[in-house]
């Protein structure tokens, strides 16, 4: 089976370079990327590709080679799924906020949607293909949706999650480590719908590296891999709390750990808590999943990866409170970074939101700065909590766009995003603009410490 047309519902974070690269490296296939949001759609056919929605390094350049050849963005969701003969599920999962399984299990009205959409509009066979992270058995309830609501057409869904991380997203792509199909591989139908994926996949990536499964095991591998990396992060983290009273270095620490082949450096960074749309829900997925189930102890298990992190921004926040004499309010607390890590300009989880919502309770005045994420990206992460009113919140936060200013008069700096551009600021010139004494507070330990308390800075970094 030869793929000629794709649609993929969805153009966020995944949906959009995952497609975008397809689209370089299949030039023969016609790929439509649709999405409810016009605004975003429009972003994505911007002229000047600088201004495309997603900042991640090299996307741009990808866009601009197949954008209008191959790639097309649009909001004509039904004329894309009517022509396509693949039809990929990039619609967003958030984590429920409301009745059965709040704050836990998935919310899947975004792709129960999709399915509805796909099953009205579709006139002849597609193959559906979940992106989208999901809870282990969502396929099934997709095929229920589609085999039961649409006109008699026959449809399979494959699971393909995505394991590229925001930042690293194209090189990701590119080269993966690992691409991961999961179908109906025991009916013959099923197994030739996961082979029309598996060549364009081989098109770029070594036929070794791309793995197929049944369906149930992908879905459960996606959430394996995202916990297991999370696991990492916390364990750290748990860590360099036990190094800052026992006088060790968790750098040190990591450094010796990970020079262990068993082990393996990386994701060995502590940090002031793990952030991104993945991690959190994933294993929230997991837990929920482990307690319907009846295995609470796989479930209490998981949790606590999550109970870590958040007890790692929370102590972050306290030990700024607790370093500036008990008491922020009305002082100046500079935060430098907003976005969940570095090279993108997506928020969802990160600490800045929640460190800086712990601040403000103890009334603080917050200046932001970061490279990539705007103002009313910031006030509305802030407001999602939910924790305090928007006049309050642009009362008392201001976002600036240069590090300069939002340190100037600050009684201190807090370093919440590992920004490359950080490194290279004139700290010199920042102390004398700041407060005395002057704080810096560095959750990523980017910082080089020594050259810091040489200037006059009162430095703490997480794990020293
Ligand atoms: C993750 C997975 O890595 C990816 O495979 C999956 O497809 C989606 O979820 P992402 O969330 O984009 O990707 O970024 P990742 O690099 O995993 O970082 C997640 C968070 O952990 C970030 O906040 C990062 O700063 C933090 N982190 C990571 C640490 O604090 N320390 C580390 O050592 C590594
Ligand atoms: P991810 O990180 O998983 O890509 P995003 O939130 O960045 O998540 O992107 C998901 C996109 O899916 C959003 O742009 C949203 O508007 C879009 N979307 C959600 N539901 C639908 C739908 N039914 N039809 C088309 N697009 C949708």
């Amino acid at each position: 089976m030869k793929i000629k047309n794709i649609c993929c519902i969805g153009a966020g974070y995944v949906g959009g370079p995952t497609m975008a690269v397809i689209a370089q490296k299949c030039p023969d296939i016609d790929i439509t990327v649709v999405d409810i949001n016009e605004n975003r759609i429009a972003a994505w056919n911007d002229e000047d590709v600088e201004n495309i929605p997603i900042y991640e390094p090299g996307l741009s350049d990808i866009v601009k080679e197949a954008r209008g050849r191959n790639l097309f963005f649009s909001t004509d969701v039904d004329a894309a799924i009517d022509k396509a003969d693949m039809i990929f599920i990039s619609v967003n999962t958030p984590t429920k906020t409301y009745g059965i399984g709040k704050g836990m299990a998935a919310d899947l009205k975004y792709i129960e949607l999709c399915a509805r959409q796909i099953a009205r509009v579709a006139k002849d066979d597609k193959i559906v293909i979940e992106k989208s992270t999901l809870p282990v058995r969502t396929a099934a309830a997709l095929k229920n949706i589609l085999d039961n609501t649409g006109n008699g057409v026959k449809y399979q869904i494959l699971s393909n999650p995505e394991f590229l991380a925001e930042g690293t997203a194209v090189q990701d792509l590119l080269n993966p480590d690992r691409v991961l199909i999961g179908g109906d591989i025991d009916t013959e139908k099923g197994q030739e719908a996961v082979n029309a994926l598996v060549d364009i996949y081989a098109t770029w990536i070594p036929q070794e590296n791309i793995l197929t499964t049944n369906v149930w095991s992908s879905e459960l591998s996606k959430l394996t891999a995202n916990a297991f990396l999370a696991q990492r992060v916390s364990s750290i983290n748990a860590m360099s709390e036990l190094c800052e009273v026992t006088g060790a270095d968790v750098g040190e620490v990591s450094r010796a750990v990970g020079k262990d082949s068993r082990i393996g450096p990386k994701f060995l960074q502590a940090s002031v808590g793990f952030g991104g749309s993945c991690f959190q829900k994933d294993i929230l997925n997991l837990v929920y999943i482990s307690k319907t189930f009846g295995l609470n102890e796989v479930a209490d298990y998981w949790e606590q990866v999550i109970i870590m992190n958040d007890h790692q921004k929370r102590r972050f926040a306290e030990k700024i409170v607790k370093t500036l004499y008990n008491t922020v309010a009305g002082k100046k607390i500079a935060i430098l970074g907003w976005a969940f890590k570095k090279d993108t300009n997506d928020t969802r989880e990160s600490a800045a939101i929640y460190v800086t919502d712990y601040l403000l309770n103890e009334q603080a005045d917050i200046v932001v700065y970061d490279p990539k994420v705007n103002k009313e990206q910031v006030f509305a992460d802030l407001e999602y909590l939910g924790t305090h009113s928007s006049e309050e919140i642009r009362e008392r936060v201001q976002v600036l766009t240069s590090a300069m200013d939002a340190t100037r008069e600050a009684h201190a700096v807090a370093v919440l995003t590992e920004w490359d551009e950080f490194q290279e600021l004139n700290w010199q010139k920042i102390y004398d603009s700041m407060l005395k004494p002057a704080f810096l507070f560095d959750g990523r330990r980017l910082l080089e410490g020594k050259s810091k308390r040489k200037i006059g800075f009162e430095y703490y970094s997480i794990g020293s």
